[in-house]
């Protein structure tokens, strides 16, 4: 199969919010189409091991920013390349808050659901959700996933990398990324290598995570997962 045909489906990105006991989760997908008008709903597709997915369930609303094209690359790696199990997201970026729901302040639009249905495949959670509400809409242009895979990701990655320098050495989404790459490489029979060098750099074609472990990509054992977004090895490129 060539996966790549699957790129050619249009998708935007968009950040979902949703209540976490007295605060808020969140997560960055991509896997969002409306697939009726009466009423009007909308499908998401949300991984199982999301920490959003879990509070999506359990609230039974959410929301939807529909992200505009300038939107600054940090929102994206805020939301999509960490989770908020670690991260309290919400709290690095400006955002506006409705009837309990946060959204990205500069949204081209903010989407209230409840959710009516939902299908469970063994690795995401298909939620049917049909729309409260739909406010603050503005003109431009969405951001979407294609135009992220064609470059916006590397300002992802740039904007991400200088977040975490600011942080301090022990700051909880670094201890989780090193946490799920030591526990997949526990259970390999590799041998640590030397790292893993700039001209090679495995990067998930899904969130771009780039692999940079003591054991050569290669050596990985076939079940291991992007620590990030959960998509196996087969979802890496040698970039
Ligand atoms: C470009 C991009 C697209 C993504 N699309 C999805 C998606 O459609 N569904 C999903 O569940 N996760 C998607 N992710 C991964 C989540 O954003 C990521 O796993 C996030 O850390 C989950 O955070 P949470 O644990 O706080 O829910 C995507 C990530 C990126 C960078």
């Amino acid at each position: 199969m060539q996966e790549n045909a699957l790129y050619t489906i249009t998708n935007g990105l968009y950040v979902l919010s949703v209540q976490d006991g007295e605060g808020y989760a969140g997560s960055l997908v991509d896997a969002v189409s409306q697939i009726a008008v009466s009423p009007y709903l909308i499908m998401v597709s949300c991984m199982n091991n999301s920490h959003t997915k879990s509070c999506i369930e359990k609230a039974g609303e959410f929301g939807i920013s529909v992200l505009a094209k300038e939107t600054d690359p940090f929102v994206v790696a805020n939301f999509g390349y960490q989770s908020s199990r670690d991260v309290k997201k919400w709290q690095n970026i400006p955002f506006a808050e409705i009837d309990g729901l946060p959204y990205i302040s500069d949204a081209l639009a903010k989407i209230r659901v409840r959710v009516v249905n939902k299908l469970i495949y063994a690795s995401n959670t298909v939620f049917i959700a049909e729309v409260v509400d739909a406010f603050d809409s503005r003109s431009g242009e969405p951001l979407t996933y294609k135009y992220y895979r064609d470059g916006f990701k590397e300002q992802v990655a740039i904007a991400f990398s200088a977040y975490k320098a600011g942080r301090s050495a022990g700051n909880a989404a670094c201890k989780k990324s090193q946490t799920a790459m030591s526990a997949s490489s526990s259970s390999s029979t590799a041998q640590p290598s030397s790292p893993a060098s700039a001209e090679k750099r495995w990067t998930c074609t899904l969130c771009g995570y780039v692999y940079e472990g003591d054991i050569p990509f290669e050596e990985l054992p076939d079940d291991w997962r992007c620590p990030l977004c959960g998509v196996g090895k087969d979802m890496f490129e040698l970039q």
